[in-house]
């Protein structure tokens, strides 16, 4: 309990493999910074269900056994532990100018800034998912749902302990304080805002949650492949383990969405409905008709794309070079891991079309990043296709063109249809309700946002998952609201 926190055995709470108890400096740096993280996780994480019991995994080890242990627990007293993959023994760094020598135990002086700022930003995503989340539990689909809601919402935590952890066991004061300020910006903040821009957008409904784990949470993975590379060995450990994570995020999103086109698809077949486009006698079945499905995903797409920075980025390549930030999967890429000569083609839009133009890969590394993120999305997109192609609906998701509602990088500025027309703002102001979310969309689907709390029930919009966590049924009580 509160009052109890000076009491607390760190050393033994927090589940570690970095041996906490022997280092007494960075105790005590974590044992200052708890409070003020458990003050924000009351503020701004999941409101309304601080003491519910929730059925939640908890890593207490890296090991088989310890890496997935179930039970219920408040979400204030969850255990935020601190673990790292094990240490590879005799790894070098796979890339960059000191490709081949040992990996560093300790943050090389040249790299100090670099390092830490990339730290920050993906350690900023952390609490700011949370805090974009804390309004859902109002509005659970089930308690299944609301109990994988909760999951994500603590794991994101920990991997904002995760990012802690590492700026104040390596960057002394300078540490410290950014550890402190990733609890004070807050998403969508009009003075202190997250630092990236997909991460202060609302999250309205349980649809928004869904793909935000889909699309948003991929590049999170993306990332994080990115830096597990990192020669920086610490941080290449510490995003080895929370890929691990990471995936259950995904499965949350890509089966979220899977659920909800399943439930369309037998309840279009059970009306007789044939059309995907007979958009109100479907939305009168009480579930989300396909088209508005594609203008969210279109949405989430665009948004998480621009993630992904300026597709030429003298920082991406200093990082690279400097060994700090690899490719997804670096040591499967057959080729010299130094890039110095090598060039990378990068899609512009150039006297009136979209064309292929060869770049220096290593100024290209945002868009290759960007080019793996689509095709690991396209595989997900294909399963949801499957559900409907396997229930005889002809209707098609697709992921809209690149250029297609930028902000950030080559094409913002430009108005691009999602089959990559470009668009006068007269043609785009016309259509932007086919492409985009509408008003009116966002009404129907908080219409249906009402919570659903019984045990094995599930709202009119979603099916129920084909099996629930940790072996349970789908009519396991995953949640057990406070009296
Ligand atoms: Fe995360
Ligand atoms: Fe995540």
């Amino acid at each position: 309990m509160a009052n109890s926190i000076g009491a607390v055995d760190y050393s033994t709470s927090i589940p570690n493999n970095v041996d906490l108890a022997g280092d007494r400096r960075v105790l005590r740096a974590l044992e200052r910074w708890h409070p003020n993280y458990l003050d924000w996780w009351k503020d701004m994480g999941p409101e309304g269900f601080q003491e519910a019991l929730v059925y939640l995994r908890t890593a207490v080890s890296v090991d088989r056994e310890g890496w997935a242990t179930f039970d219920y627990v408040k979400m204030p007293d969850y255990r935020w532990g601190i673990l790292l993959a094990p240490q590879e023994e005799g790894r070098t760094i796979p890339f960059g100018q000191h490709k081949g020598e040992p990996v560093w135990q300790e943050v090389p002086g040249e790299y100090r800034a670099l390092l830490r700022r990339l730290i920050v930003i993906q350690g900023d995503t952390e609490p700011a998912s949370v805090e974009q989340q804390r309004h859902l539990g109002a509005t659970a689909p089930s308690l299944y749902d609301l109990r994988n809601l909760f999951q994500v919402n603590v794991e994101e935590g920990r991997h904002l302990w995760a990012m802690v952890y590492l700026l104040q066991k390596y960057f002394g004061a300078d540490g410290r304080e950014e550890a402190e300020d990733l609890l004070r910006r807050r998403s969508g903040h009009e003075d202190s805002p997250r630092m990236l821009g997909a991460f202060n957008e609302r999250t309205p409904d349980w649809l928004s949650f869904f793909m935000f784990t889909f699309f948003t949470d991929r590049d999170g993975k993306m990332q994080l492949e990115s830096l597990a590379q990192s020669g920086f060995d610490p941080l290449s450990r510490t995003c080895r383990f929370m890929l691990m994570e990471e995936a259950h995020h995904m499965f949350v999103g890509e089966r979220g969405v899977g659920r909800i086109i399943q439930r369309t698809a037998e309840a279009m077949n059970e009306a007789g409905i044939t059309d995907p486009y007979d958009v109100e006698r479907i939305r009168a079945l009480g579930v989300i008709d396909l088209p508005t499905l594609q203008r969210k995903a279109n949405l989430h797409y665009a948004l998480t794309l621009d993630l992904f920075g300026n597709e030429l980025s003298t920082n991406a390549a200093n990082a690279f070079n400097s060994g700090i930030k690899g490719r997804f999967r670096e040591t499967y890429i057959d080729d010299d891991h130094l890039l110095l000569d090598a060039t990378y083609p990068v899609l512009r839009y150039q006297d009136g079309a979209f064309v292929e133009v060869q770049e220096p890969a290593l100024q290209a590394l945002n868009m290759r990043l960007r080019d793996d993120y689509i095709a690991d999305t396209a595989q997900g997109i294909a399963r949801w296709n499957k559900i409907l192609n396997d229930r005889g609906i002809a209707f098609e998701i697709t992921l809209p063109h690149q250029a297609f509602h930028r902000q950030i990088g080559t094409f913002a500025g430009l108005l691009v249809s999602p089959t990559g027309e470009v668009l006068s703002e007269a043609e785009w102001a016309k259509a932007e309700g086919d492409f985009l979310p509408s008003p009116a969309d966002a009404t129907f689907i908080q219409s249906l946002m009402v919570p659903v709390t019984g045990s094995g029930e599930y709202a009119s919009w979603i099916a129920p998952p084909r099996v629930g966590i940790d072996n349970k049924g789908g009519d396991f009580e995953y949640v057990q609201l406070a009296a």
